[in-house]
């Protein structure tokens, strides 16, 4: 008997079809077989947000999910949301204010307040707080964090585009 499937799933746009283990989790499917690692696993048990991606649009814990589970969807990682630039400004505020820390931990950082920009406008301090209630991060604060993504959640609602994203004319 098999004991692999065969799943197809949109991964940062691209069409993809593995064959897969029953109990692969969507974190080690997306590390091990696309090398796609800016997705890390901590606590592998849905604790510190390290895993975040989209799945259809909505954030989940990919050390939570089966990759069978997201067969026929569409993932978005890190590294896509990069190459479409859909949080050059969440980067930039992180990076202006001193929030991108280590490596580990942002990623899951930056796929949450992605997930929480695109359900909220404006949302008060508390409520990006309580988003981030699910990553965790064992080095500092989360006083930067906020206010980074405070600050693009203020910029988007006023039209701004960050111009140090903008792409090089060819
Ligand atoms: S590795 Fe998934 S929540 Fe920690
Ligand atoms: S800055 Fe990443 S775990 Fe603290």
């Amino acid at each position: 008997m098999s004991t692999t499937l065969s799943i197809s799933l949109s991964v940062n746009g691209e069409e993809i079809t593995r064959l897969v283990e029953p109990r692969e989790t969507l974190a080690d499917f997306l590390r091990r077989d696309l090398q796609l690692t800016g997705t890390h696993t901590g606590c592998e048990m849905g604790v510190c947000g390290a895993c975040l991606v989209l799945l259809d649009g909505r954030p989940v814990h990919a050390c939570l999910t089966f990759a069978v589970q997201a067969s026929g969807a569409a993932v978005e990682t890190v590294e896509g949301l990069t190459e479409s630039a859909a949080i050059a400004d969440l980067q930039r505020a992180f990076h202006e204010r001193n929030a991108l820390q280590c490596g580990f931990c942002t990623p899951g950082m930056l796929v949450t307040a992605h997930g929480l920009l695109a359900r909220e406008t404006l949302p008060s301090r508390a409520e990006i707080r309580d988003a981030l209630s699910g990553n965790y991060c064992r080095c500092t604060g989360y006083e930067a964090i906020v206010d980074a993504i405070e600050t693009v959640a203020r910029r988007r609602a006023a039209g701004e585009v960050s111009a140090a994203f903008l792409e090089e004319p060819a």
